[in-house]
């Protein structure tokens, strides 16, 4: 057997997740071994039970609400006597002795070999998100892209097939049309909202499901949970982007998809000051993820690193804040006479609601909407706002807005932007921690002109 299989994991403490618990540091304060708990602790096996030891660990349990997991899920990893957490500049680390050495540079995922790997910073954050998605493991990348793209590389191969949705961030989009077409992958796209399209999609050599829901910018929704059982049914990895809700208002490893993604750029880092992007899931999967990480050199750096764990803190109380705020805003447009329609699962008049009321807790921050005098009209209104400041990118403390077509002028033609269900008038907003008062007051002095 190989010791140098390095791994996180929750562990539910059974017969033999007992005995791993013979590690001073995780007894209970009796000295007897805990019972009925799980912890997230990195192993270096997991066959050889007397090769076992700790070598990073949080003693934080995960059933802690989401908002002390933000706080405390990283406890006892890289512990010192700070309390805030350290950045760590270094990308190379000493070795004492060369076994030591060699534990470096076999180890996979040691946070002390070489900046590329991993750091101890890192090593905190992925165990936070991991905590946060209902995960065995994370990983970060340097941005929401990266994450997308490092992951399909890690699972695809030529003459393998991928689905995906027709509303996806545009990046994905291209990932898919572009990149992995050019490498061999083909697809097929379908309507996100019709389950049974998936169905019809799949053939022999479908490996992974692309999903993002809500999806960027239209806030359509697919069915997690029909989507994973299909999935699962037939040996097919699932992939979805969890940006646009957040762990705190859906978790799509309990609905039974494998793999999450974030652009950690937008309501995780929260601040618009970061770009980061993370993989959550099983362990042998995202150790697969990591590997082809080493190899294309998208890893995140420490400062940024330890900015997203700063801006995680507060994730919970920023997007219960955001919830709030956009679904006085989307009901606020709604009763607009300019605006022809408004995008937002939180609304009643979503043709998707019930679904998102079964899969989600809350609906988000962002929305968007159209115009009814079209791109004209849309044009004129942006630089009317004030306080929305008019930019791409969603999910900080400031509200932003951007008007869609022109967005994405420079990549998609008009007929291809039309395909992707973007009409001429359609504004997507991403409300901060203003007062809603504020934005809808905002909102409400562009819209008169
Ligand atoms: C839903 C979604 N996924 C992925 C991305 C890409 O993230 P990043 O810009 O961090 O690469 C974005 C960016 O806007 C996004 O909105």
């Amino acid at each position: 057997m190989t010791t140098g299989a390095c791994y996180h994991e929750f562990i539910p403490i059974g017969r033999e997740a007992t005995r791993l618990i013979q590690h001073p540091a995780q007894r209970s304060a009796r000295g007897r071994p805990r019972r009925q708990q799980y912890f997230f602790i990195c192993v270096r096996s997991t066959r050889n039970i007397d090769e076992v030891s700790i070598v990073a660990s949080s003693d934080h349990p995960p059933d802690h609400a989401l908002a002390t997991q933000l706080v405390h899920a990283d406890r006892g990893i890289d512990t010192d006597s700070s309390v805030a957490p350290p950045i760590y500049p270094s990308v190379t680390y000493r070795a004492d002795s060369a076994a030591q050495f060699r534990e470096m540079a076999t180890e996979p995922r040691h946070p002390r070999f070489y900046a590329r790997y991993g750091t101890p910073t890192h090593a905190r954050v992925e165990a936070v998100l991991a905590q946060i998605e209902g995960a065995q493991a994370g990983l970060l990348l340097a941005s929401g892209m990266a994450a997308i793209s490092c992951s399909a590389l890690a699972l695809l191969q030529a003459g393998d097939h991928v689905v995906a949705q027709r509303s996806h961030y545009m990046g994905t989009t291209q990932l898919v049309n572009g990149v992995l077409a050019r490498f061999g992958v083909s697809a097929t796209i379908v309507e996100q909202g019709d389950t049974d399209a998936f169905a019809t999609a799949i053939g022999p050599q479908t490996k992974l499901i692309l999903l993002e829901s809500p999806s960027n910018p239209l806030l359509r929704l697919t069915d997690l949970e029909a989507v994973a059982r299909l999935a699962r049914s037939k040996g097919i990895t699932t992939l979805a982007d969890n940006t646009f809700a957040t762990p705190v208002n859906q978790n799509p490893i309990a609905l039974g998809i494998d793999l999450v993604v974030h652009s950690a750029t937008k309501f995780l880092g929260g601040h618009h000051d970061l770009l980061a992007g993370a993989v959550m899931g099983p362990s042998a999967l995202v150790e697969r993820i990591w590997d082809m990480s080493i190899v294309l050199g998208c890893n995140l750096g420490a400062f940024e690193t330890w900015l997203l764990l700063r801006g995680l803190r507060t994730l919970d109380l920023r997007v219960e804040r955001q919830n709030a705020t956009a679904l006085q805003v989307a009901r606020y447009l709604e009763s607009h006479a300019a605006v022809a329609a408004v995008h937002y699962p939180g609304l009643e008049t979503h043709p998707q609601h019930a679904l998102a009321r079964t899969q989600m807790r809350g609906f988000g921050g962002v929305l968007s909407f159209s115009l009814r005098e079209g791109r004209g009209a849309a044009l004129a209104f942006m630089p009317r706002l004030r306080l929305f400041t008019q930019a791409v990118s969603l999910g900080g403390i400031e509200a932003l807005a951007m008007h869609a077509a022109t967005t994405w002028s420079g990549t998609l033609s008009e007929e291809q932007t039309r395909a992707a269900g973007i009409d001429p008038g359609l504004i997507r907003i991403s409300v901060g921690l203003e007062a809603p008062a504020d934005l809808i007051a905002d909102l409400d002095q562009a819209l008169r002109g």
